[in-house]
């Protein structure tokens, strides 16, 4: 284990077996019909490349990237967008993809922006979910595991843009604000 992890929350063994399940879900929910998955830069990058793989149904991926953090471990509470999907959306089939949901403020504004091009649906898939410290009354569709009110790391989560290459998903030791 790295020296900076305190604790292990999920495996990548954990991961994979519950993006199996999220893909089942994905796929029986949406059948007969084409999905675009809209991933969130940088930290579902990860998380989207192995959950496209589990989806047994015509799909497109794009992305788009948002910041809200710096180098910090607490949301500055504004989403600003800094790159914007580019595929057409409207009359789509649109899950976004995101990390984890804490505050709620960036799943909110990606809604927001993508809701007001008309897809045919917008639904939402979040690796982790944080409700402990939400500002905005939301709940992904689609959540692979709800943690409690900690800092974590792997997986595609970053500190100050590093861990991304952990395997597994970890508790920071010390997150300095
Ligand atoms: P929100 O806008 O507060 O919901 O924050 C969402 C974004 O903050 C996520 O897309 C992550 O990039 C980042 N984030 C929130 N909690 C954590 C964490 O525990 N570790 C790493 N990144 C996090
Ligand atoms: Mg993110």
């Amino acid at each position: 284990m790295h020296h900076d992890i305190k604790e292990i929350l999920y495996t990548a063994d954990d991961i994979s077996a519950r993006i199996q399940e999220l893909g089942a879900m994905i796929t029986r929910d949406y059948q007969g019909k084409s999905i675009l998955l809209v991933g969130i830069l940088k930290g579902a990058v990860r998380f989207m490349n192995d959950l496209k793989r589990t989806i047994d149904l015509p799909l497109c991926c794009d992305m788009m990237e948002l910041s809200s953090y710096g180098d910090r471990t607490v949301s500055s509470g504004t989403a600003t967008i800094l790159k914007d999907a580019t595929l057409d959306i409207e009359g789509r089939e649109v899950l976004i993809v995101e990390d984890i949901i804490d505050t709620g403020v960036t799943l909110q504004r990606v809604l927001e922006h993508l809701g007001s091009r008309r897809p045919a649906t917008l639904k939402t898939c979040a690796l982790l979910d944080k409700p402990a410290r939400r500002k905005v009354a939301i709940k992904p569709d689609y959540c692979g595991f709800i943690i409690p009110d900690v800092f974590v790391v792997g997986y595609g989560l970053d500190y100050a843009q590093a861990f991304r290459e952990l395997p597994y998903i970890g508790v920071l030791k010390v997150a300095c604000d």
